[in-house]
């Protein structure tokens, strides 16, 4: 089966309204041959970003949400708002709530599931520590992340998963080939096998490796944040995939 890559930005908290000069530049208003784009901005730039990416077949998606539709949750923002904003995926379960705000698995599978009810697809985030991999605990780690994060009803075609070692993550290090292929294939495996759902490495991703690890077969996208942030170097990503 042949998957369509994902190729997607964080932008994490970075970027204000002179950001969405992103989306008028060449290399994104431009199509890739069998790849898919989506750009998370900030909560703040949800709405223009829907606007200004309009024309250029970018998606656009909410880094978060709350597990509830609407109530007494200040500073927070529902699934259905994301979806009122024109985004059409949401990230959950990101390292950076994991260490930030002590999100367990329990939440990240009750936001998810609250994305699907809002009609969004959960991007949901695993990986393991750099101590959790020198201990060789990274399959244990990753893999009870990946059956308590995941959501109740999703399927391979309405949840993606993205695989982010932590310790890759805004450091320069990447994960090995062969490390990214184990555990690509290993979450595969811990889901039955199911050959439409998407796996993202995320990591350090840059336009000098991202041909390497997106040629791999069970490589189905990129998770980008530091990279992302520039068109010149989202576009060069998109074009070393496509
Ligand atoms: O969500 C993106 C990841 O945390 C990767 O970030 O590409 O800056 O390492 P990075």
């Amino acid at each position: 089966m042949t998957r369509r890559l994902l190729i997607a930005g964080n932008w994490k908290m970075h970027g204000t309204s002179g950001a969405l000069a992103f989306f008028a530049d060449p290399g994104i208003n431009r199509t890739y041959a069998g790849i898919d784009r989506l750009i998370c901005p900030p909560a703040t730039l949800l709405r223009a970003a829907t606007e200004a990416a309009s024309a250029t077949g970018v998606m656009i998606g909410g880094q978060d949400c709350h597990a509830q539709a609407g109530g007494a949750h200040t500073g927070d923002v529902s699934a259905e708002m994301l979806a009122d904003a024109g985004a059409s995926h949401v990230i959950v379960g990101h390292s950076e709530r994991r260490a930030d705000h002590g999100e367990r698995d329990a939440t990240v599978k009750a936001k998810a599931e609250a994305a699907l009810r809002a009609g969004l697809t959960p991007i949901v985030c695993v990986g393991e520590s750099r101590a959790d991999r020198e201990a060789g605990r990274e399959f244990d780690v990753v893999g009870e992340q990946l059956a308590g994060s995941w959501p109740d009803g999703g399927t391979g075609d309405t949840v993606v998963i993205a695989y982010e070692p932590v310790w890759a993550i805004g450091t320069g290090l990447t994960a090995s080939i062969g490390d990214i292929d184990a555990m690509h294939a290993f979450i595969r495996e811990a889901r039955g096998g199911d050959q439409s759902l998407r796996i993202l490495y995320g990591g350090s991703v840059k336009p000098a490796n991202s041909g390497d690890i997106l040629g791999r077969p069970e490589v189905d996208g990129a998770l980008i944040g530091g990279a992302s942030l520039t068109a010149e170097s989202f576009a060069a990503i998109c074009l070393a995939a496509a």
